[in-house]
């Protein structure tokens, strides 16, 4: 069957794979486009050669006795030694949090609470720098992100909630919003200072306080985050950070004093957490997976598109909820996108994430390295056709060449699988109606793109998509005031915006 269904569409899509002498032509042409190397200096950033857990106001030991290793997937090289937080200290920080919801955090009035948000903000941009290499260092994304993208956006969500913290009785139509109590929240490694940011902003502003558990592959910016909290002042117990894999975000989840439950990560995880959960009365908000469509009609400015391809799923190795890993090409243009596409991958500067040249850095860890090369030979076996950026990898560390497949059909892996890496399979449509068709038939449902010159038809697919977040002539833009979230298995609620309070609040 596989193979009756590839050759139906073949014929076009043979045309559109360059033929030797042009992929030798255009890998050339990369090759023209190297620079010499900008490298920031690791230096900036002072890392400890060990820390701590969080703990009401101050760093304590992990009653657990247990530390664990951090990396720099870009070299494989030892940053330093985290705690790993058991049970025990879990309650601990949970305890501590309780408190500080009771006797200072809940009590205080909006407009106080604003300005420790506030002074959060500020330090996180006085320190801009020292997080961006630490970000870079720790996870593996280009210095160029996480100085543009990761650190000022982090900023920003704090100086957004800072603004409802006083203003919450006028979010909703004058009625009344209370905090929910004790918030436990475990979130991912490829934003880890955004996603403490967009989790923390909003609890904060509403009065709520936080138990908050970092990915075991990229810990050290919350811990520099502690540093900061500790700077602005902030109240004991009312953010408590705890370090630890799976087994410690499951511990903060299923605590029996913790209210909220705030999770961003893996569609299974996520399945976990709400079957662990089932019955306990506890607040949930879930941030899953993805596998959103990038739609490319006939009549778009293709250059800008292309741009846009680029940015949605080669941005931070890929590793983002939403990226636009299906891409949608109207038949009639597919072999020039390709043609263009192909061109475009060998310019892309992939190697030491601490370059201001760098386009595409480290993959995040072994483990992630291995899911993207499982899936992608998944995709080689089941008769898909492969296109690479070629040229060296560094030895050391976790690289994977930007990639992409043509000769897809919707029912392969590589089309249906989130892969969280640099890899996009191109698929075909003929009309508008085929084109939401095929976006919509997907488990999941965190965003889309659509690329077009009629302002009409960008709106009539807009929404008309599944998609909790949905760019037109753009992608991966973000912005605190706009919410972001997902339909079907991607999750549910909403982080950013105003209806980012409703998930950490009750509306009297
Ligand atoms: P994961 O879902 O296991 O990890 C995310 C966070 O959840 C980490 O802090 C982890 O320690 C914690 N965690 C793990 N098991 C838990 C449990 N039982 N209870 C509570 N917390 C738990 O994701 P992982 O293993 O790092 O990546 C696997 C795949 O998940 C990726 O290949 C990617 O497809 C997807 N993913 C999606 C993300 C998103 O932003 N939607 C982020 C990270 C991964
Ligand atoms: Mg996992």
């Amino acid at each position: 069957m596989k193979g009756k269904k590839s050759t139906a569409i073949t014929t076009t899509e043979k045309k559109a794979i360059p033929t030797r002498q042009e992929q030798q032509d255009v890998i050339r042409f990369g090759q023209a486009w190297e620079y010499s190397p900008s490298i920031e200096s690791p230096a900036i950033v002072k890392i400890a050669p060990r820390y701590n857990l969080f703990i009401n106001g101050k760093f304590v030991a992990p009653k657990s006795g247990k530390y664990f290793t951090t990396i720099n997937p870009a070299t494989e090289e030892k940053l330093a030694e985290v705690a790993e937080a058991g049970e025990a200290d879990v309650d601990a920080a949970v305890k501590a949090a309780r408190n500080a919801y009771n006797k200072v955090w809940s009590k205080m009035p909006g407009k106080e609470r604003a300005k420790y948000i506030y002074r959060i903000a500020r330090l996180i941009q006085d320190r801009a720098r020292e997080l961006a290499v630490l970000e870079s260092l720790n996870g593996g994304k280009p210095i160029r992100e996480s100085r543009d993208v990761d650190i000022p956006l982090s900023a920003a969500h704090f100086f957004y909630y800072a603004g409802w913290a006083d203003k919450l009785d006028y979010a909703f139509g004058g009625r009344k919003l209370s905090p929910l109590g004790v918030a436990g929240q475990v979130i991912p490694w490829n934003f880890p200072l955004l996603m403490a940011a967009w989790k923390l902003a909003p609890a904060l502003a509403c009065g709520n306080t936080v138990v908050l558990k970092p990915a075991e592959t990229t810990p050290l910016t919350a811990l520099f985050l502690a540093e900061i909290l500790q700077e602005a002042e902030l109240p004991d117990g009312v953010v408590n950070i705890v370090t630890g894999a799976g087994a410690t975000g499951a511990a903060v989840v299923a605590h029996p004093d913790v209210d909220k439950v705030a999770f961003t990560g893996s569609t299974a995880v996520g399945k976990k957490i709400q079957q662990a959960l089932a019955g306990s009365g506890k607040k949930i908000t879930l941030e899953l997976g993805g596998k959103a469509a990038n739609i490319i009609f006939e009549d778009a400015a293709l250059d800008q598109a292309i741009e846009g391809i680029v940015n949605g799923i080669y941005f931070n190795q890929g590793h983002v909820c939403c990226a636009g890993s299906r891409l949608l090409v109207q038949e009639s243009i597919h072999d020039v996108v390709v043609k263009k596409l192909f061109r475009r991958l060998q310019t892309l500067r992939v190697g030491n994430p601490l370059d201001k040249n760098t386009d595409i850095g480290a993959i995040n860890s072994r483990m992630q390295l291995d899911k993207i090369c499982e899936l992608v030979n998944s995709g080689v076996a089941e008769g898909a056709v492969m296109h690479q950026k070629q040229g060296k990898l560094p030895e050391k560390g976790y690289w994977f060449q930007p990639t992409f497949f043509t000769n897809v059909t919707p029912s392969l892996r590589i089309a249906r699988e989130e892969i969280f890496g640099p890899v996009l399979s191109i698929l075909t449509f003929r009309t508008p109606e085929e084109a939401i068709e095929k976006a919509n038939n997907t488990f999941y449902g965190l965003s889309a793109g659509i690329w077009t010159d009629k302002g009409s038809k960008a709106m009539k697919i807009a929404n008309a998509m599944r998609a909790g977040v949905v760019w037109i002539n753009t992608f991966n833009k973000f912005d605190p005031s706009s919410p972001f979230g997902g339909y079907k298995e991607s999750g549910y609620g909403r982080e950013g915006g105003r209806q980012g309070l409703l998930d950490y609040c009750k509306v009297e």
